[in-house]
């Protein structure tokens, strides 16, 4: 008998994701974990597993800090990029504390949350670590006033201002910068491209009421692309001589997952890689760590046996032997493109298949596709890299990046004797992390 085991010499190097009370994780539970270091409860941001989802009185002395924190702490600059809302629960893992990821301004939560004391995200943002250089991404509405018109669309209700305690903190966060400081709010891609970078010490920009457009539908005078804000914001954070930590989200894949629109997550993914190639390029393996890994998976499968050079978003080269009708490649196990007609699984060489829109089949209906509980693969490159290798526990990312970085709690190994100075740690050490869904 012969048994091959690949994985024993060389682990492919994987995340496992899950929450503390769930086996398929939520994007809050995960981005605590690869941002704070802890597993956390799904639903909940930047609190221990201590933290039941809803409760505000469960919250106090539970709150954890993210590797954003970290590298402030440590004298870096530090910013967030995210094609979601900014108060959406991967980026605000990395700054606010929450017992639950939906309450965005004062007008999600509930009366006994604002009655205990709890604080909705997006003052979280304005307030807990006030000089984030960079804030880059969606979420104009819940900065301002119940009914403040939108500046891009004033006369559209539904992109007013969500706030009920009647505070601009698009405002609040110009004035709490020190003095002599240049912040500079901008919510349209021009402004963004027309900024003197070198004169721009914080920068907070808001291209959408809520999240960004799908980069397949992007109004490209209006708003930036992702890499556009991920080049804008590595040379505003690369000013700073001890480096800095770089939060981006790819986040809208996982939404065009959950409708069922392969097409958009796919071109969704391309657009990040497209950042992530940008990012290497203005950054140095010699002083910057990047990894780029995923919140989690989804019930998303490519099959079918097509012959290379098939089209993605086609059909797989034979039909169903069972019900004799074809099949697109990509398929999800659950989600809204369930479809019967008259009694069968429909006929998709009967629909446009290849449109930006289509929701491919699904095993289960479901209004919302959900996530996949499987581990996702890292990728890193830089100084220590090597410490991402083989399988690991979600939450070991931070821990990984702040050891290389010398950066957080556990610095005891960063000491001259121990660690003589090596270009490992240059002063100008940065972090880069980049995330998929
Ligand atoms: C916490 O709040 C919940 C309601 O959200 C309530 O049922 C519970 O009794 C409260 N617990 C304490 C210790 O106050
Ligand atoms: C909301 O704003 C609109 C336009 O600025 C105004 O006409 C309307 O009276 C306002 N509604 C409330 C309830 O304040
Ligand atoms: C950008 O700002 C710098 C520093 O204030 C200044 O020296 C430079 O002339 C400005 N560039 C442009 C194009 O305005
Ligand atoms: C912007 O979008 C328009 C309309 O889709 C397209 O014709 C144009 O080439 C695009 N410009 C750039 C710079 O991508
Ligand atoms: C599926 O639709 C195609 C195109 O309309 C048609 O040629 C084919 O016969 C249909 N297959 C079945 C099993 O209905
Ligand atoms: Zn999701």
């Amino acid at each position: 008998m012969v048994v091959l085991i690949t994985t024993v010499l060389y682990p492919s190097p994987t995340f496992q994701t899950y929450n503390t009370n769930a086996q398929v994780p939520d994007s809050a539970g995960t981005a605590t974990a690869y941002l704070c270091g802890v597993k956390a409860n799904e639903g909940t941001l930047g609190v221990s597993a201590g933290v039941t989802r809803d409760r505000c009185n469960t919250t106090k002395g539970q709150e954890v800090t993210s590797i954003l924190r970290w590298a402030k702490e440590a004298g870096k600059a530090v910013g967030i990029v995210t094609t979601t809302r900014v108060t959406h629960a991967t980026p605000s893992a990395a700054y606010a504390h929450s017992a639950n990821r939906d309450w965005y301004s004062d007008a999600e939560m509930p009366p006994d949350a604002l009655e205990g004391g709890c604080k909705d995200i997006a003052r979280q943002l304005v307030e807990n670590i006030p000089e984030i250089e960079v804030i880059l991404g969606g979420g104009r509405k819940y900065m301002y006033p119940k009914n403040f018109s939108d500046a891009e669309y004033p006369h559209e209700e539904k992109h007013r201002g969500t706030r009920l305690d009647g505070r601009n903190l698009v405002q609040a966060w110009q004035e709490a910068k020190p003095r002599g400081k240049v912040a500079e709010y901008v919510w349209h891609r021009r402004g963004l491209l027309a900024l003197n970078l070198s004169r721009t010490d914080f920068l907070l920009g808001l291209f959408e009421p809520g999240d960004m457009v799908y980069e397949l539908d992007r109004n490209n005078e209006t708003d930036p692309s992702l890499s556009e804000m991920v080049s804008v914001a590595i040379r505003i954070l690369q000013k700073n001589p001890r480096g800095f930590f770089l939060l981006v989200e790819g986040g809208r894949i996982d939404h065009g997952h959950h409708e069922g629109k392969a097409k958009q997550a796919l071109h969704e993914a391309v657009e990040l890689d497209r950042a992530i190639g940008l990012a290497t390029r203005l950054t140095s393996t010699q002083d910057t760590l990047s990894v780029v890994t995923a919140d989690h998976s989804h019930v998303f499968t490519f099959g079918g046996y097509t012959p290379r050079g098939n089209p993605i978003f086609g059909l797989a080269p034979m039909q169903s032997d069972v019900d004799r009708k074809p099949f697109t490649s990509i398929l999800y196990g659950n989600g809204p493109g369930y479809k019967i007609v008259a009694g069968e699984r429909e006929n998709v060489s009967a629909v446009d298949f290849a449109h930006a829109d289509y929701q491919a089949q699904s095993a289960v209906p479901l209004r919302q596709e959900t996530h996949g509980g499987e581990d996702v693969a890292v990728f890193a490159r830089g100084p220590m890299a090597h410490l991402l290798h083989g399988v690991h526990e979600q939450n070991y990312i931070p821990h990984a990046m702040a050891y290389a970085a010398c950066i957080g709690s556990n610095r005891g190994h960063c000491n001259a004797a121990t660690r003589p100075a090596t270009p490992l740690l240059l002063p100008s050490f940065s972090l880069l992390l980049l995330l998929l869904c």
